[in-house]
């Protein structure tokens, strides 16, 4: 296989929860992935990220881990993830498994452990357990406040019964923070690398790699409510407006720990990854995290949060091969994920819709989802034009919108709970996938239930008949990674060419001219042969919110008419 993969690869996540469910229990599972990679390598993609499927009991979906060596009975065995690693590599597909850090779920023996011991003991050392404030004890030890709402600290019972010392979680109270100043931590995980390095994985995408340290003394932030986990708008530079960087995001010290991790990943043969999961702004600190003896890629959620509109898109895309490029590392684009409003609704939103917060029924002004997926297919376009390295999540080359219409009796995201019901959460993006049209899952699962339950336009969504008709959004994608692979565009350079018109963007790759018109007024292209594009071009005019690739008939004619 090509050495430097990862900087030019197209990476697919799945969400294993939703992806295919083989034993039908409504949830999806290892197996259901296994039996599908077929359509992962028709659809051209390079490697695969599996969101957790470790021992849990999913109160966050599995990214509240139990045991990190194990498989959840829920998606399978042991033996079913070497499988499903064995079958990747047959098919010349790199498998990434998802690495959660931060915390544990609560479940972990040593949680159990420490509650059961006494304040100062060793084991009460590998979390973060604090004397509460106040007489008594009873407020928490500081004013931090939870990613999904309410206090980031829970009071713990001693063993007689009386109320005790508070423990910290970031997210979830199911989900307690480890002490990364402890060296027993650092041993747990350099374990937990190992054993998944062993069975073969190519590499870890590691979950919230910004919130490992925290700041000595804990101290309180000075507005608890304005701290920002990609809250966005992200910036490019230092501003008054931006978020607030809190002393338990993006320490300086957090880079030792993946240094080492580094040098662990390179005592194995082929070449296996890191990607940060790092919501750390602005944009060009990102580069301390992928220096070149730390993680190999960090996802580009400045690119992600940039609204569908040419002046911010030239700067970001400037900014990010600027920032990554600086490094020597490749830029990561993506657009989607489980934890965002998939963007085939995202980008036609008028209204700021923090990360996190998601949408529902009682969301005034929600976009027409004609024109929505318009913008979600001149996007993909756009970002799979670019060098570097891309990233996909499930369902989005069906062009499936979010699931506004969950009811609010099936939502599971902990955010609806912790918020009183105040936020949506993320259920709308992690829907079942509809593989058929026909079956009452539309071929999710073997039974007749799925863990959420699925819009009823998911039928005209489903895989199977996208695949037959030229026009889909699924054979839009496969025609753009296919291209993509052909004209090496994820190892080429953006150079910028003169535009007719500030909406539209126009710049060269090897051997395309990209041109992306993010107006509501369409354009006319300049002659030669389309290699792609998002939307139907008659006549040589490309219509409003589409991207073409073209390959023109003599680079004289340009700039455009
Ligand atoms: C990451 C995951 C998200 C999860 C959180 C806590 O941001 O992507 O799904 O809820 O970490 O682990």
């Amino acid at each position: 296989m090509q050495s430097n993969w990862w900087h030019s690869a197209v990476i697919y996540q799945v969400y294993p929860r939703s992806f295919a469910d083989a034993d039908g229990d409504g949830v999806g599972d290892l197996p259901g992935i296994t039996a599908h990679l077929d359509d992962l390598v028709d659809l051209g993609v390079d490697a695969v990220w599996v969101s957790p499927f470790f021992t849990s009991p999913q109160r966050d979906a599995g990214y509240d881990v139990a045991d990190y060596c194990d498989v959840d009975p829920v998606f399978g065995t042991l033996d079913d993830a070497d499988a499903l690693i064995h079958a990747a590599h047959e098919r010349g597909i790199r498998l990434i498994v998802d690495l959660v850090p931060n915390h544990s779920s609560s479940d972990h023996p040593w949680f159990q452990e420490a509650l059961r011991a006494a304040p100062g003991s060793a084991a009460r050392a590998r979390y973060v357990f604090r004397d509460g404030r106040g007489e008594h004890g009873e407020f928490p030890p500081n004013n931090w406040q939870s990613v999904f709402g309410g206090p980031m600290w829970t009071r713990t019972a001693e063993a007689d019964g009386t109320p005790g010392q508070w423990y910290l979680h970031i997210f979830d109270s199911s989900q307690p923070d480890f002490d990364w100043t402890n060296p027993e931590v650092r041993d747990l995980f350099l374990g937990v690398l190992r054993f998944w390095l062993d069975r073969g994985v190519d590499g870890f995408r590691v979950d919230v790699a910004h919130g490992l340290m925290k700041e000595p003394g804990l101290p309180d932030v000075a507005e608890p409510d304005a701290v920002a986990f990609g809250a966005g708008p992200a910036t490019l530079e230092p501003a008054v407006s931006a978020p607030v960087q809190a002393p338990y995001w993006g320490q300086d010290t957090v880079h030792e720990i993946y240094r080492e991790w580094r040098a662990l990943l390179e005592s194995y043969p082929g070449e296996r990854i890191l990607i940060a999961e790092a919501w750390v702004d602005p944009l060009p600190r990102l580069a301390d995290w992928v220096r070149p003896d730390e993680m190999h890629q960090a996802f580009n959620f400045a690119y992600l949060e940039t609204p569908w509109a040419a002046r911010p898109l030239r700067e970001i895309i400037d900014a990010s091969l600027a920032t990554f490029g600086s490094v020597g590392a490749p830029s990561t684009w993506v657009l989607s994920n489980h934890d965002v409003v998939r963007h085939a609704t995202r980008l036609a939103l008028t209204f700021d819709n923090p990360q996190g917060h998601g949408i529902g029924l009682a969301t005034p002004n929600l976009p027409e989802p004609a024109s929505a997926l318009q913008r979600a297919r001149a996007a993909t376009a756009l970002m799979l034009a670019l060098p570097g390295s891309a990233y996909l999540y499930q369902g989005e080359e069906l062009g499936l919108p979010e699931a506004i219409e969950l009811p609010d009796h099936a939502r599971q995201d902990p955010t609806w709970f912790r918020s009183d019901n105040q936020r949506y959460g993320r259920d709308g993006c992690r829907v079942p996938l509809p593989w058929t049209a026909h079956g009452a899952t539309y071929g999710f699962s073997a039974s007749k239930h799925s863990w959420l339950p699925q819009p009823e336009r998911w039928r005209d969504l489903a895989r199977d008949l996208q695949r037959c008709s030229d026009d889909s959004t699924l054979s839009l994608y496969r025609h753009l990674l296919a291209v993509r692979k052909d004209l090496q565009l994820g190892s080429g350079t953006v150079r910028w060419l003169d535009s007719p018109r500030p909406d539209v963007l126009v710049f060269q790759n090897g051997l395309a001219v990209i041109i992306a018109n993010t107006g509501d007024l369409p354009i006319t292209l300049p002659e030669g042969d389309i290699l792609a594009c998002s939307a139907p071009v008659e006549d040589a005019t490309l219509p409003e919110h589409a991207t073409a690739w073209l390959r023109p008939s003599n680079t004289v004619s340009l700039p455009l008419p």
